[in-house]
């Protein structure tokens, strides 16, 4: 099954869990890069209401997700919804792909936001095969 690991990192706890995923599963790991770079400040005036509405962002390149049975999403949790470019990387997800999302927040992750994950993969006309959460102390 070939499988590709796409993940946002600001700090780079993400990135870290992302690596050792994609190792893990000897899978392709893809970075997701905004077109406009967030930093601590943007992360929290604009990023979050982006999050909330679970809007996508332009990336820089496009990740391409064609050739692979599996995708691994895995994004910050962001005013408790996954960072705007997991939101563009479901945009190109096409559609028939299994996939498995991995959020990583501070203090865990909302019933009704795992909910709106789900809706939003199904929408995309893919299956979520696991949803999982990491609670990352630092
Ligand atoms: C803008 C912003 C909003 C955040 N909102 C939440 C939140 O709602 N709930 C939570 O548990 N953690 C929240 N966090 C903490 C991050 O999810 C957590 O530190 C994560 O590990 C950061 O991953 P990264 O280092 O890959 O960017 C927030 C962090 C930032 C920067």
């Amino acid at each position: 099954m070939k499988t590709a690991v796409a993940y946002y990192s600001l700090g780079g706890t993400t990135r870290s869990y992302a690596r050792a995923e994609a190792k893990a599963r000897n899978a392709d790991l893809i970075e997701l890069t905004p077109k406009t770079p967030y930093n601590r400040f943007t992360a929290f005036v604009r990023g979050c209401l982006e999050a909330v509405k679970q809007k996508a962002v332009a990336l820089d390149g496009m990740p391409l997700f064609v050739g692979y049975d599996r995708v691994v999403l895995m994004a910050p949790v962001w005013a408790g919804y996954p960072a705007p470019p997991f939101n563009s990387a479901v945009e190109l997800l096409p559609p028939g792909t299994e996939v498995e999302v991995i959020l990583v927040s501070g203090s865990g992750n909302s019933e009704k936001s795992r909910a709106k994950v789900r809706l939003q993969i199904k929408k995309r006309g893919c299956t979520l095969t696991a949803q999982r959460d990491i609670r990352a102390s630092r």
